[in-house]
């Protein structure tokens, strides 16, 4: 029997597969994540990130440098704290490394698209992404600490904040918040759906951010469930953000799939310390390589329905698409 339908003809050669080609990786796609602390030591390496440091407010602005030069146009800022306590104070602190690390960021490159995270796991002496009273997190006294937050990082001068904590009703106040204060025009990409995974390792042994006592599994989603993690999706499109951000990235695809059917806003992907850990240990052994797996996940994510893509390989990726 002959077959019917002959699919390989349009794989036959390099021509016709560009031409029949359906999504494709852009630097314009690229959120780079970026650490800053308010210490002296330049580059503190992560050891799990090879290739990936905390950088010290100087050596911050010279890697900016390298971003700019790279033709990434958009960072993502995390801090650590210099002191933490149970309210993480100093994340809403004016002179954060965080706060400084925007208005320096701005003042150097304008054009520069610069995206705070708002969170308080890094500056909480317990890890928590919220405020703890009597061993369980307090929804709304968390909340009124993020809107504190992202109003600080709104005077430094930030482009968009990032809400991570996964807080019920952060997206709501703090949108309000920041119109309250006339920072209307200042973006809010919200961690949408992010689930208790295991693969933030990495990161939180970087920022010193891991819980102390319990886990995170009264705020994040059970990486079981993606009706709920649809119901996250909705509540903070409702909210008001203007981008909704799925992670991790390569084993939920199916939720940022589901993302981006059910609502017209533009969804981010974070592929997270984790996934970029695997590969680079996978490329170090000689098991996989790295260039072409990074291309792959992120197409990937593409496909499923992610506009942008948040990745500490994306200088890499940019100098690869050049
Ligand atoms: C904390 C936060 C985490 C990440 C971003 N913000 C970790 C966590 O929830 O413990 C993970 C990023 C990564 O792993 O790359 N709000
Ligand atoms: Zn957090």
């Amino acid at each position: 029997m002959k077959p019917t339908q002959r699919l390989r003809r349009l794989r036959a050669n390099e021509t016709m597969r560009s031409m029949v080609r359906e999504n494709q990786l852009s630097t314009a796609d690229l959120i780079y994540p970026m650490f800053v602390h308010p210490g002296s030591e330049p580059r503190v390496p992560i050891p799990s990130m090879p290739g990936v440091y905390q950088h010290s407010l100087r050596a911050f602005g010279e890697a900016l440098d390298a971003v700019v030069a790279s033709g990434v146009s958009a960072v993502l800022i995390f801090g650590s704290a210099e002191s933490k306590d149970e309210l993480g104070s100093e994340a809403h602190s004016e002179n954060g490394a965080v706060q400084q690390a925007i208005r320096l960021a701005k003042d150097r490159y304008p054009a520069l698209y610069v995206i705070g995270d708002v969170c308080l796991c890094a500056y909480t002496s317990h890890g928590h992404c919220g405020v703890v009273e009597g061993g369980a997190i307090n929804n709304d006294a968390s909340v009124e600490q993020l809107v504190r937050v992202a109003l600080s990082q709104a005077r430094a001068g930030v482009d968009m904040v990032a809400p991570s904590d996964m807080m019920d009703g952060r997206v709501r106040a703090i949108r309000r918040a920041l119109n309250e204060a006339g920072f209307v025009d200042v973006a809010l990409m919200s961690y949408a759906a992010k689930f208790a995974s295991a693969l933030y390792g990495p990161f939180r042994e970087a920022v010193d951010s891991a819980p102390q006592f319990g886990d995170r599994r009264s705020y994040q989603l059970d990486p079981a469930n993606a009706s709920e993690a649809l119901r996250e999706i909705r509540a903070d499109a409702e909210e008001g953000a203007d981008v909704l951000l799925i992670k991790p990235a390569a084993p939920y695809g199916d939720i940022i799939f589901q993302a981006k059917q059910l609502t017209a806003l533009p969804v981010a992907a974070y592929h997270v310390s984790g996934e970029y850990a695997m590969i680079k240990a996978a490329h170090e052994r000689g098991f996989l390589d790295e260039k072409q797996v990074v291309l792959e996940n992120l197409l990937c994510s593409k496909r499923a329905g992610a506009d942008l893509l948040i990745t500490y390989h994306a200088l890499a990726v940019a100098s690869w698409l050049e």
